[in-house]
């Protein structure tokens, strides 16, 4: 079987790692992929949101299945395409894509259902969200509505700064059309889990629980990032916490997005928050979570090829998933000056016995042989551990045996989680 990623960051190097474990996957094409998952694929220099260069690669090469994991394609109506073309995906189609596409949607959608998440506001004018702005109690959040990689919610603590943050996205629309209509949501409060899930469009099939480290410094400060390091399983996650979000928020949503007419395949993921109130849902996404998944993937003892073909065939099944007992830790190193401006370039040196299973390239590329870093986030070292103690042990053990000028990373992940667990 021959194997189309789309893509080229940890997330999709992480796919492509596990992936691989299947004996029948043969080729494996990486679109673009990058300087170190050229070492598990075959990388082609095709943006993943280039989708006429990818549907002609697809038609010159005997693909036999595609993994679309980026949130842009997928809402660009990448799978849509390739299906046109009778090779089967895993990622949910354009229709289905939106629930992480408009947060509008994703909004009215919980709320026509009685999903639970943070009541909001939708403007499409920035004076009638400025008036609001000025009466609504602090702090707001304000987020745009369509993909701002990420960056797309601010955290206002005052009438100035959600005012300048709605000035950005309606009147400067730093994130272009996506921020064409804002969303004001209600604060929210708690400890945040993400949950990723396999789903069929009927079943839905939640992997083993994660935390991620979105902001850049250390203590949970400074700027929201696409995310500084992971561990899984989250301990405030607990099975009766599980049980309420099967029936409240995972079931309710698959159940939701088939009665609109937009069934969605694929892996589903749950930003929740934990709030006195019960599990909220902070956002969807239409796809793995980068970096959750340098730690689910590690964790995950079914084979990951079967359950996506399942995925596609809709003939997903619970016994088919299965997570080991022990935990993981991710810790991404990333270019000092990230998520602002940063200089690239530097040669990584790999230790020789680094183990390269447990490394999981992302900003990074080849010149004149040698790996050079060519992003902010370059890489995760991640590592599993029977306790998350060994696993951050063992993480940070890496990290640190990796190096390239300018290296910067936190020096707390998986703190607060081992806080919680009382193994600090
Ligand atoms: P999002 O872009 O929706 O993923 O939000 C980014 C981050 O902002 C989340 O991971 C939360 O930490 C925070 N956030 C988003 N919405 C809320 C909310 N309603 N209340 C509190 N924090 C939030
Ligand atoms: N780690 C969060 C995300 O992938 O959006």
């Amino acid at each position: 079987m021959n194997i189309l990623v789309v893509g080229g960051g940890g997330r999709e190097h992480a796919v492509i790692k596990s992936l691989r474990k299947n004996p029948s996957v043969g080729t494996i094409w990486c679109l673009p992929g990058n300087g170190g998952i050229a070492r598990d694929a075959e990388c082609v220099p095709i943006k993943a949101t280039d989708l006429t260069g990818i549907t002609d690669f697809a038609k010159a090469h005997p693909v036999d299945f595609a993994v679309v994991t980026p949130d842009d394609p997928l809402c660009l109506g990448l799978v849509d395409e390739l299906e046109a073309l009778h090779i089967p995906c895993f990622g949910p189609r354009k229709n289905a894509a939106i629930i992480e596409g408009s947060k509008v949607f994703s909004k009215e959608l919980m709320k026509k259902y009685g999903i639970p998440t943070a009541d909001s506001r939708v403007f499409s004018d920035a004076d009638a969200a400025l008036s609001y702005l000025k009466t609504c109690g602090y702090p707001v959040v304000v987020k745009a509505d369509g993909l701002a990689l990420g960056k797309g919610a601010v955290i206002a603590d005052n009438f100035e700064e959600a005012k300048s943050a709605v000035g950005k996205m309606m009147v400067d629309k730093i994130f272009g059309e996506s921020g064409s209509r804002v969303l004001v949501e209600e604060f929210l409060t708690g400890p945040e889990v993400s949950v990723l899930s396999f789903t069929d469009g009927n079943v839905v099939v939640p992997m083993v629980s994660s935390m991620d480290h979105k902001r850049a410094l250390d203590g949970d400060l400074g700027l929201n990032t696409g995310g500084m390091g992971t561990i899984a399983p989250n301990p405030f996650y607990t099975p009766e916490i599980a049980k309420i979000c099967m029936q409240t928020i995972f079931l309710p949503t698959i159940e939701a997005m088939r009665k609109e007419g937009r069934t969605f395949r694929g892996c589903l993921y749950f930003g929740l928050m934990l709030t006195p109130q019960g599990p909220k849902v902070i956002e969807y996404n239409c796809r793995f979570g980068d970096p959750e998944t340098q730690v689910v993937l590690p964790l995950l003892k079914s084979d990951l090829f079967t359950v996506m073909q399942a995925c596609r065939n809709g003939t997903l099944k619970e016994d088919m998933v299965s997570f080991s007992k022990g935990a993981a830790c991710c810790v991404v190193l990333a270019s000092e000056g990230y998520p602002g401006q940063y200089r690239t370039g530097y040669e990584i040196t790999l230790p020789e016995e680094a183990p390269w299973e447990e490394i999981y390239i992302a900003g990074a590329k080849i010149s004149n042989g040698k790996l050079v870093t060519a992003g902010g986030r370059v890489l995760g070292a991640a590592a599993t551990g029977e306790t998350l103690k060994e696993a951050v042990r063992r993480a940070y053990s890496l990290a640190e045996r990796i190096g390239f000028e300018n290296a910067y990373k936190r020096s707390d992940i998986g703190a607060r989680a081992l806080r919680a667990l009382g193994e600090e």
